[in-house]
């Protein structure tokens, strides 16, 4: 079959690219996909043991920040187009370990747009049909307050520029022209790394596109994570530590409804456009924990609600971001993207998965994952 398309896509043996990874391997048998990832904590190859032996689908461990070795990667593959995932990605690493989040989300994101420019510009059609897409996150934008119109305890039904109604915490969301206002390490370290991106474009001319999403939720996220940790520790009984009082609001997206996204402005998105991608789905961190530990108790067949003891309130993390909350109308409006899934579907879809991948989970908490790569790859 002759290869449409060859598109390395960074990090995606974490969380939300091995479901990139899949969605465009299984859909796409004519592109070829080449999966670079430095295999740090965060990545697992067991999550795409279903998709590894696909003609289509090469893995490489490379880090992002090794300029030569992906250019000569690129010129091997010939590669037309890059969305790149790669990152460090949990904010309580960041508070403790900044430097890593400096070098990685920014000097790798620089090292990779460089290595691009470097190889797409000794191509004599240039940047034509190139495309370089930055996955980024809506934390860049800083904090929302929670406010409410007069009267009114939030949360309360509000309406979205697209129309859509759904409730909401505050009265301003986050849209694509708002101000970039970091507090974390992670987020100043992602802010950075997405003005790079522009200044591609703006100064070499490079096809762009940066699109900035709401928490995911989902299949194979590392157990570091709000909605993993806390389901293995309500299905060990173990303390469920919640931050402050709980009351911090993220806004929830099931991640293969952000994998579907990305497929849609990889491929249709306007270059040097930024695309906000969320649910309008806000929930206070409290709230969502009492779902999890209904959801886990009534699906492992305990009596209802037998778990609340676990809630365990701990020292607020520093710089906690009070609301997040975006509004994704022009990705709505612009490309006809819609999440597919409410909330309460997703939910119980990921706690069956947890439920149903203990062994997923067992090989992570005990270290066995890491020694994955060694065992597949060895004497190849
Ligand atoms: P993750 O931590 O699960 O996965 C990150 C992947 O990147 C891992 O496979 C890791 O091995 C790889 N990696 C890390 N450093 C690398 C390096 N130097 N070179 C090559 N590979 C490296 O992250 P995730 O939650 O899947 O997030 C993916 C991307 O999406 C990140 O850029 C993140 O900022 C962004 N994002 C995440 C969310 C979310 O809710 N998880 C929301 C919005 C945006
Ligand atoms: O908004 C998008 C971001 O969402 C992504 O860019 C990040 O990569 C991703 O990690 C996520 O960041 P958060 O900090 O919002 O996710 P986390 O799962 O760490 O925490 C969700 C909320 O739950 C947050 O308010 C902190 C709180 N929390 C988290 C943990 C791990 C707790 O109360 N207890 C915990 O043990």
């Amino acid at each position: 079959m002759e290869t449409k398309r060859s598109i390395i896509i960074t990090g995606g043996a974490g969380f939300i690219g091995s479901h990139v990874v899949r969605l465009l391997v299984n859909k796409y048998p004519d592109y070829r996909i080449i999966n670079v990832d430095k295999l740090t904590y965060a990545g697992n190859l067991e999550n795409l043991k279903d998709i590894e032996g696909k003609p289509n689908y090469r893995f490489v461990r490379m880090d992002i920040c090794d300029f030569d070795g992906i250019l000569a990667l690129m010129r091997e593959e010939k590669v037309d187009g890059i969305i790149h995932l790669a990152a460090e990605s949990h904010v309580d690493r960041s508070i403790k370990d900044p430097f890593t989040f400096a070098r990685t989300n920014v000097i790798g994101t620089l090292s990779l747009l460089q290595a691009a420019r470097t190889y797409w510009e000794e191509q004599k059609e240039g940047y034509e049909g190139k495309r370089f897409y930055h996955i980024s996150t809506d934390e860049v934008y800083g904090a929302l307050e929670m406010t409410s119109p007069e009267g009114i305890e939030p949360p309360f039904t509000t309406r979205a520029s697209s129309g859509k109604k759904h409730l909401a915490y505050g009265t301003r969301f986050f849209t694509e022209d708002m101000k970039y206002q970091p507090h974390s390490p992670y987020s100043a370290s992602k802010a950075s790394s997405d003005h790079f991106v522009r200044a591609f474009h703006d100064t070499y001319g490079m096809p762009t596109i940066v699109t900035n999403c709401s928490n995911n939720y989902g299949p194979y996220q590392f157990p570091e994570k709000l909605i993993p940790l806390f389901i293995n520790n309500i299905c060990q009984r173990r303390p469920l530590p919640v931050y402050g009082k709980g009351e911090n609001v993220r806004d929830w997206l099931y991640v293969e409804d952000h994998a579907r996204a990305i497929d849609v402005i990889f491929h249709r998105g306007q270059v040097a456009e930024t695309y906000n991608i969320g649910g309008f789905n806000e929930w206070k961190n409290i709230d969502i924990i009492k779902v999890l530990i209904q959801t886990t108790d009534r699906l492992l067949g305990r009596e209802e609600n037998e778990d609340v003891g676990l809630i365990t309130y701990v020292t607020d993390r520093a710089g906690h971001d009070l609301r997040y909350a975006i509004d994704s109308s022009k990705l709505q409006r612009e490309l006809g993207w819609e999440p597919s899934l409410q909330f309460e579907e997703g939910i119980e879809k990921t706690v069956s998965w947890y439920l149903a991948n203990g062994e997923w989970m067992r090989r992570i908490t005990s270290g066995e994952y890491e020694k994955y790569y060694d065992e597949m790859y060895s004497g190849r």
